[in-house]
């Protein structure tokens, strides 16, 4: 019998089970009878059910077994707010709650984190005491991100895992499938119910030649985001393949699987390498790499297997590039960047370079950062920008503090920042740009919309790689191009940056650093959960009400969105996650940021009621205390983004029955089934345009609620004349139970009964 192979250290009693995807693998290669494409096998291995499952890539939805769930401390509050009033003894699978969101940068790690603790403390216990009761993995604030530790601890080849954070996929840079989900979704897995997933299609994406010189993982995911913009991979899994691939690190991968999620793809995946080999090795998992030596067959794609779309990128003629502003899939070739930015307008002066990150502090990253900022320094140059360095992970600080590398950054001007998300997420507290005032910052993190990192709606956010980055900071302007142009050091002379260099892993070792880990306890029965029913950070849920059996008659508008409305706009991030507990305090961000068509602007609309404008959740509120169900009109690729459930938790708290829009992004369109709501699509997208905010609307035919079948919206016009528009679902059988029950969660608890 093949050796026992335990998932991670911290669960020695959990093992790796290769023999399921195999079996598995034996019945569906027999039921398809076609070449598999390699996320094809990792889900297909972890079916519920393969010898029953429906698999039509992009058409049927699997039922899947999940080797881990994956919660960050800004979604598990609610997720395990959820889990609770399920009633359940403990996880049914290996699951863990990293505290990396609520850490506010502003001086450097020392400081940040002891008053992350401080302020953060009602938060950290509630995490703290709810993994001890309830069996999971705790890694406290000062640990690392979510994305770094999972890669650096529980990830391995062939994995299935899913995370409540959109940049979960992170995990495929060592070959794990890995979904970033809502909270309800995390809910479902914890509580031993198959996770469900329509059936991805498979985009392939096959890399030839070397990556060298300037270019970096980064640079193939900044190109592929630019092919397929911010919609591209919506229902699909990204795959890598080619003898390109042997040319990229594991950490490496990670990045570029890490900002798939920034075209909506499912996850990205890369087959077994090397590198993978390397890099289980180095992180103390050499028993892991030769399970996945052994079974690499499975761990990489059919040599015919068919993909839905191929995109091809030779990675020798592959150069640096800068996407945004605004957006990640906006790209333009570093080559052509200074000119782009005077055609366009951008602001010249570089205020801030920020590098790190879940998407990029890799061993690797850091090395090829730092000898770049070496090379300045030595010339005499400090960086003229803002330089600000998070490390990924305790791990990968302690490690690079001990090589030298953090020291080199702070020589040259920059600030160390805690092992945390901090102003990826808005926990920025910036002094040096008023708001509102426009300037241009680069990042080597994965996303730039609006306000994301700073709340300033005029700062200009590009992700690069934080080589990049890292050069940029020294030219300190949109001007520089530090491929081709030179710089003047303090003595005159002209300086020209070599092309990086690094090592993929420390020649000495990881040097773990701090230990922040805290193990469930054997004993869990003494184990006490605290609310406090006067927090204003957490509280405890009450079931939203059953369907009550009536269609949806002549209900109000609540805002007709225009353009661009992601889940940051439905939810905003920044300083609302101190509420993410508590739903009734988040609730009052509730679309705030999404544009009304009627006058253009944000958080201001038309009380159809009382004929006041007003804020978006102050007229829901108003609404809601009249008994009165209203509705949103949105526009394409609705809820785009992160992975927070509150985007439509607090539409459903504030009374919201049903989102229609043109389009939905994935994530938020399962996570407003979850909560009881009805995400519906125009059948001709056109009819967005024949509703205007003050019609009446009614949701006919959810009597007969039935997969694949159409309903009707009633539009009645203020004067009285009444249009019927046809609308689409993508409910299934089982998805229906949770509107009938009032939410996917009342489902479970009725299940459970
Ligand atoms: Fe955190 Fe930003 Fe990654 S919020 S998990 S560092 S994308």
């Amino acid at each position: 019998a093949p050796q026992k192979v335990p998932m991670s250290r911290h669960e020695p009693n959990k093992y790796i089970n290769y023999q399921r995807i195999q079996d598995n693998l034996d019945v569906v290669r027999k039921r398809l009878n076609r070449p598999l494409t390699l996320s094809e096998k990792i889900l297909y291995g972890h079916l519920d059910n393969a010898a029953e499952q429906d698999i039509q890539r992009g058409v049927s939805y699997l039922q899947l077994r999940p080797d881990r769930v994956v919660c960050q401390d800004a979604t598990a509050q609610m997720a395990l707010l959820q889990f609770m009033s399920a009633g359940i003894p403990e996880v049914a699978v290996p699951s863990s709650v990293h505290c990396d969101h609520l850490i506010l940068g502003e001086n450097g790690a020392e400081s940040d984190l002891a008053r992350a603790k401080d302020v953060n403390r009602e938060v950290y216990d509630f995490l703290a005491t709810t993994c001890a009761k309830y069996n999971l993995g705790f890694w406290g604030p000062g640990s690392g991100i979510i994305h770094q530790i999972v890669i650096e601890n529980y990830a391995f080849p062939g994995a299935l895992i899913i995370g409540t954070d959109s940049h979960t996929p992170n995990a495929g840079g060592l070959g794990a499938a890995a979904v970033g989900v809502g909270g309800a979704d995390a809910v479902d897995v914890m509580a031993g119910i198959p996770w469900e997933l329509k059936c991805p299609k498979a985009i392939g994406v096959k890399l030839t030649g070397r990556l060298g010189g300037w270019t970096s993982p980064k640079d193939i995911i900044l190109e592929v985001a630019g092919i397929l913009t911010v919609k591209g991979g919506t229902g699909a899994i990204v795959e890598y393949f080619g003898p390109g691939v042997d040319t990229v690190s594991a950490t490496g991968m990670g990045t570029i699987c890490n900002m798939g999620a920034e075209i909506g793809a499912t996850t990205s995946v890369f087959p077994f390498t090397q590198s993978m080999h390397r890099y289980l090795v180095a992180t103390g998992r050499p028993e892991v790499a030769a399970a996945s030596d052994q079974f690499a067959h499975n761990l990489r794609a059919d040599p015919d297997a068919k993909y839905d779309e191929l995109i091809e990128i030779n990675l020798s003629e592959l150069e640096p590039r800068i996407n945004g502003p605004f957006t990640p899939d906006l790209m333009t070739p570093l080559a052509k960047f200074k000119d782009t930015a005077k055609d366009k307008d951008w602001p010249e002066d570089i205020s801030a370079c920020l590098i790190g990150s879940c998407t990029n502090s890799s061993y690797e990253d850091m090395t090829r950062a730092a000898s770049l900022a070496k090379e300045a320094m030595d010339a005499g140059l400090k960086v003229k920008s803002d330089f600000i360095v998070t490390p990924g992970s305790e791990q990968i600080r302690a490690t690079t503090e001990r090589d030298g590398l953090l020291e080199t950054f702070r020589k040259a001007g920059g600030t160390i920042l805690a092992n945390a998300c901090g102003p990826c997420i808005g926990q920025w507290a910036r002094h040096d740009v008023k708001k509102g005032e426009r300037n241009t910052i680069i990042t080597s993190y994965n996303r730039n919309f609006t306000g994301r990192n700073d709340g300033n709606p005029a700062t200009h956010g590009f992700v690069a790689s934080p080589e990049i980055v890292t050069a940029m900071a020294f030219g300190g302007s949109t001007n520089f191009n530090p491929v081709t142009d030179t710089l003047t050091t303090p003595s005159g002379k002209p300086f020209k940056f070599t092309p990086p260099n690094g090592e993929e892993l420390p020649a000495r070792g990881f040097d773990a650093g701090e230990n922040t880990y805290q193990a469930p306890p054997a004993n869990r029965d003494g184990v006490e959960v605290k609310v406090s029913p006067t927090s204003q950070r957490l509280q405890l849920l009450e079931a939203f009400k059953p369907w009550d059996g009536k269609d949806i008659e002549n209900v109000p508008v609540l805002i007709k969105v225009k353009g661009k409305c992601t889940t940051d706009h439905i939810s905003m991030a920044g300083p609302w996650l101190k509420y993410r507990g508590h739903l009734d305090n988040i609730s009052n961000n509730m679309l705030i940021g999404a544009t009304n068509v009627e006058n253009g602007e944000a958080n201001k609309v038309r009380n159809q009621a009382t004929g006041e404008f007003d804020a978006v959740p102050a007229t829901a509120r108003y609404y809601k205390a009249h008994n009165i169900p209203w509705v949103v009109i949105g526009d394409e690729n609705y809820g785009e983004g992160s992975s927070r459930e509150h985007a439509a938790m607090s539409v459903r708290f504030l009374g919201g029955v049903a989102v229609i829009v043109k389009s939905f992004a994935r994530i938020h369109e399962t996570n407003l089934k979850k909560q009881g709501l009805l995400p519906l699509t125009f059948s001709n997208p056109k009819d967005y345009d024949r509703i205007s905010p003050e019609d009446k609307l009614s949701i006919l035919g959810l009597k007969t609620l039935t997969p694949g079948k159409p309903l009707t919206l009633r539009v009645t016009k203020p004067s009285g004349e009444q249009i019927d528009i046809p609308v689409d679902h993508t409910f299934n059988e089982n998805q229906i139970t949770w509107f009938h029950a009032g939410s996917a969660l009342n489902q479970i608890a009725k299940s459970n009964k």
